[in-house]
Parts: C-alpha cells; structure tokens; sequence
C-alpha cells in the first residue's frame, strides 16, 4: 500500500484531499502546525472515512522535524504540498512572514524529500500566477503569460514554481506535478469537514454562507461596473471534492510514469466562469435562504475575469470537474449550518 504525505492536509483542500487518497486505499500522513486549522478535522476524516489518518504536528519551517517524518514512515511514496499562508489582503499586511512560510517550508519539504529520496511531488499553485489575462488568453490555458505577482502570496507561488522547475532540473529522479487552482468553493456532501475562514472571510462563498446565516448582515458585490455582462467581477469556481479528485489523479500519474514533462503544470477549473451575482441568486434559489447583498465600489486588486481552460488536465489527468454548481452551493450552505447549529 502506498502512503502520501499531506502537508497541510487539516486544512481546507488538504482535508477533502485526504478524504479522497483514503477512499481510494492509500495510506496518509498528515503533517500541519494547525495555524490555520483545527484537530477536529481528523474527526470529520475518519467519520467520513472510517479510519484516522496519521497525523503529525509540525511546522514544515523546521527541517528537522520533517526529517523525521520520513523517517517514521518509510513508506511514504509521494507528497502533495498544501501547507502554506493564503490570504492575498494579510500578505501584503506581513510580506515577510509570507515569503518565509511558503518558500522555507517548500525549501525544506525539498531538502527532506532528496534525503530521503521520495522524488513524487504535487504542488498546490494558484490561478492567481496568470493575473488578469488578455482577452485573446480568456478561457486561460496553461500557456498563457505569467504576469507579475499584484501581492506577495501571489509572488511565493510563482518563487515556489520556480524553485520546483530548477530542483527538477537538477535532479532528474525528481517528478512533480504543479496544480494551478482557479477557486475552490463548498465542502464534502456529508457536511463533516468544509472551509473553516478565520475572522472575517475574504472570500465570496464563506461570506455568503455566513451572511446566509445571519452572522454578517450583509454581503458587499464588490463592482457592477465592470466589463462583464452583468457588471460584477467573473471567476470558475471549482468544487473543492472535484480538486480533491484532482490530486488523487496527480499522484497515480507520478506513480504510473509515462509522463510529458518532468514537472507538469496542470489548470485546475470547470471551464465556466460565472459572475458574483450569478452565484449569490443561485446560491438563495438552491437554498431558499436570503441573502441580503448591496453593490459597493470595487475592491482594490481584483481582477475582472478569469476562468480555466481545463483541456489539459481533462485529457492528460483524465480528470473532469462536473458537479453541478447548484449541489456545490448547497453543500457549502449545508456546512455552515453545521457549524451552526441550524436546522
Ligand atoms: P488552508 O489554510 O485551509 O490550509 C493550509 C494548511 O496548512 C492549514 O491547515 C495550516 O495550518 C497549514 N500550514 C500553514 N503553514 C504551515 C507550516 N509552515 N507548517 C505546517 N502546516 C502549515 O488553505 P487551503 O485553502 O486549504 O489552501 C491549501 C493550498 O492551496 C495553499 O498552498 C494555498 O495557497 C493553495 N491555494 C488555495 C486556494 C484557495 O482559494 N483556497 C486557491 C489556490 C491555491
Ligand atoms: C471572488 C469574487 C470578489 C468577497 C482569491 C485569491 C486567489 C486565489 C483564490 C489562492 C471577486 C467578489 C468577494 C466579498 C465580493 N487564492 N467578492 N464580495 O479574489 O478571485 O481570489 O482566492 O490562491 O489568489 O486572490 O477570490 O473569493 O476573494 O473573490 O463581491 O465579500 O467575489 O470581488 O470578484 P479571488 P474571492
């Protein structure tokens, strides 16, 4: 049996990732220092699943405590990357914490996969490397111009492909697969694990749940007048159990070999892009709850439009994101009564 180290894997995709490597029989370790997530995670896990994955409690910024990770489990044959700091706002608030945690724990997660010779990597990116496309880039494909990072998040994830590509080159038993996220939205459909947003999300779908359920008074749609047929900003939101999927088929293509490229890059959307209001009214008709939302100025920094062309990852991964939005929005709505309490 194999097993996969999940760093990050309590947190909001590695949770439903882990989810999915353990319905499909692979065995887990999880290693996160719970700065962005809670233990009883595990629990959502195993009440899904029916068994507990490893988990360690570590900070991937000490080298030496990923050491000996590797060394616990000897059997660890791939690892898929999460743990990192992600709020686009907080980056540009503490710069330098962000480019130490997400390029030292990547560096060390490094260094400790060469000694220990695991040379299967998957690595959460972000659609956020391609900024705003041209329109002649829209619907965005993996070719399509890196622009220059608007944050610092947005800059360790460009760093971090960078340092993933020159490792490769230099070692070449290393294989790795690059994912590029456009925006994962829901929870899994038993509505035991989902987003746990710290504070106030900045989000769209954790501050429409939490606004669905009373906790803010109202959502602000940043813009309508923008270049976009009904004037708010457009984006592919991806259901976090499809990108889960995603990952399981990343590291059955680095174990089953036969691959184009050393490190492979792969977009990770549906191929449709919908508008903020188009997700707020789907959002109250599939679930009957209100939602009141005003129009605001724009936000600083945001993009106007972009969605995936997935092509790549549906024909090389042979993998698809098909859930309906209307069951996405749902499960995200049936999550944040959980954590609720509501009825
Ligand atoms: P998350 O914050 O829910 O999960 C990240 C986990 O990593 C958390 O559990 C946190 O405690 C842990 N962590 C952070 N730094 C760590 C460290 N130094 N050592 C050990 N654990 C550490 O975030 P998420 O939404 O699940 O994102 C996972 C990955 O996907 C991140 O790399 C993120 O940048 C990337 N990504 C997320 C999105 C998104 O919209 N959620 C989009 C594109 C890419
Ligand atoms: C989506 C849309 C907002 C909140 C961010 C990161 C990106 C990637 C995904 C990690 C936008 C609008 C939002 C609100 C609103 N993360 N909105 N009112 O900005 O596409 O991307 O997450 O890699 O790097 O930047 O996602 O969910 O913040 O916004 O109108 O209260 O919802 O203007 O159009 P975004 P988001």
């Amino acid at each position: 049996m194999s097993r996969v180290l999940v760093t990050g894997g309590t947190g909001y995709i590695g949770s439903h990732t882990v989810v999915c490597l353990m319905q499909q029989g692979y065995d887990v370790t999880i290693v996160d220092n719970l700065s962005n997530s809670d233990l009883k995670v595990l629990d959502g896990i195993s009440g899904i699943v029916g068994r507990r994955p490893d988990f360690v409690q570590a900070d991937c910024l000490d080298g030496s405590a990923l050491d000996a990770v590797f060394d616990s489990f000897p059997d660890i044959c791939a690892v898929i990357h999460f743990a990192a700091s992600k709020a686009v706002g907080e980056s540009v608030e503490k710069p330098l914490m962000y480019y130490r945690n997400n390029i030292g724990s990547l560096l060390n997660l490094l260094e400790s996969m060469r000694s220990h010779k695991v040379n299967r990597l998957v690595f959460s990116s972000s659609c956020t490397v391609y900024g705003q496309p041209d329109k002649a880039h829209l619907p965005v494909d993996e070719s399509a111009p890196i622009q220059k990072a608007l944050s610092p998040y947005g800059n360790t994830k460009q760093i971090n492909e960078d340092i993933i590509q020159d490792t490769a080159h230099a070692a070449p038993e290393l294989n790795a697969i690059i994912l590029r996220y456009f925006n994962p939205i829901g929870a899994h459909q038993s509505a035991l694990i989902g987003e746990l947003p710290n504070g106030v999300p900045n989000n769209l779908l954790p501050f429409v749940t939490q606004t669905a359920a009373g906790l803010r008074p109202k959502l602000r749609v940043f813009g309508d007048d923008y270049n976009t047929p009904d004037g708010s900003c457009i984006r592919d939101y991806i259901y976090v159990m499809d990108l889960a999927q995603a990952h399981v088929k990343a590291v059955q293509r680095l174990e089953d070999g036969g691959r184009e490229e050393q490190v492979e890059i792969f977009n990770l959307g549906t191929g449709r892009g919908l508008s903020v209001l188009e997700i707020v009214k789907t959002f109250m008709e599939v679930t009957g709850a209100e939602v009141p939302y005003e129009i605001t100025g724009r936000r600083e920094g945001d993009i106007e439009q972009v969605w995936a062309n997935p092509e790549k990852a549906n024909r090389v991964l042979g993998w698809k994101a098909d859930t309906p939005v209307g069951e996405v929005l749902l499960s995200a709505w049936n999550w944040e009564k959980h954590l609720r309490n509501i009825k």
